[in-house]
């Protein structure tokens, strides 16, 4: 995902405008079209929901509904690594629930949020495949098990000293790279409410 793209006036309109016109203007295009912004700029800049409600002939309400509704839109810029931390049931039984906690007090921000700098992402996901080693938590691309409140610190320092995070390491419960066939890693909390 791009991060930290600055979005600005008529030529980022004009790019939301011909995303929603690749869709031919039909509603049930939002979330895909969505989707193409996030990629694209890694977020939905405000100004993109004018654009989009008259393209989708939809309000502007309902698009800051389906924005505000699935996790994986935001409307502002993702920081430079995001850290996600799992709180699935399998997790949430391994104390998923204090490694968030810890992470709020130690990264500084509350999920959902980006610090000042920048520089952190700080958000949660409700499965990254590895329920086996929770508490999991994935920083940057690469998905690690059985992370304490200072294993996570120290990962997040590394994060920060090598912007888009740290490598995936072996999977043998110190750090995973997400199993072959895992759910997407980033799938949200969003996600899961869909899914029952
Ligand atoms: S519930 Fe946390 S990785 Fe599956």
């Amino acid at each position: 995902m791009t991060h930290g793209v600055v979005v600005s006036g008529s030529g980022y309109e004009e790019r939301v405008r011909s995303v929603v016109a690749a869709h031919g203007g039909d509603p049930a295009a939002l979330l895909p079209i969505l989707h193409t912004l996030m990629a694209e700029f890694g977020h939905v800049d405000p100004a993109a929901i004018g654009v989009i409600a008259e393209g989708l002939n939809l309000s502007r309400a309902e698009i800051h509904g389906v924005i505000s509704f699935y996790r994986d839109f935001r409307t502002t810029p993702a920081g430079v690594t995001t850290v996600r931390i799992c709180r699935g049931e399998a997790c949430q039984s391994v104390g998923a629930d204090q490694l968030v906690e810890h992470a709020r007090i130690s990264i500084g921000v509350d999920v959902g949020q980006t610090t000042a700098d920048g520089s952190v992402t700080l958000d949660q996901v409700f499965c990254l495949g590895n329920c086996a080693l929770g508490p999991s938590a994935q920083i940057g691309s690469a998905v690690y098990g059985r992370v304490d409140g200072a294993r996570l610190d120290g990962l997040v320092t590394s994060a920060r000293q090598r912007p888009g995070g740290p490598p995936a390491a072996p999977v043998d419960g110190a750090g995973t790279a997400p199993a072959a066939g895992a759910p997407a890693a980033g799938r949200s909390d969003r996600d899961g409410e869909e899914a029952r």
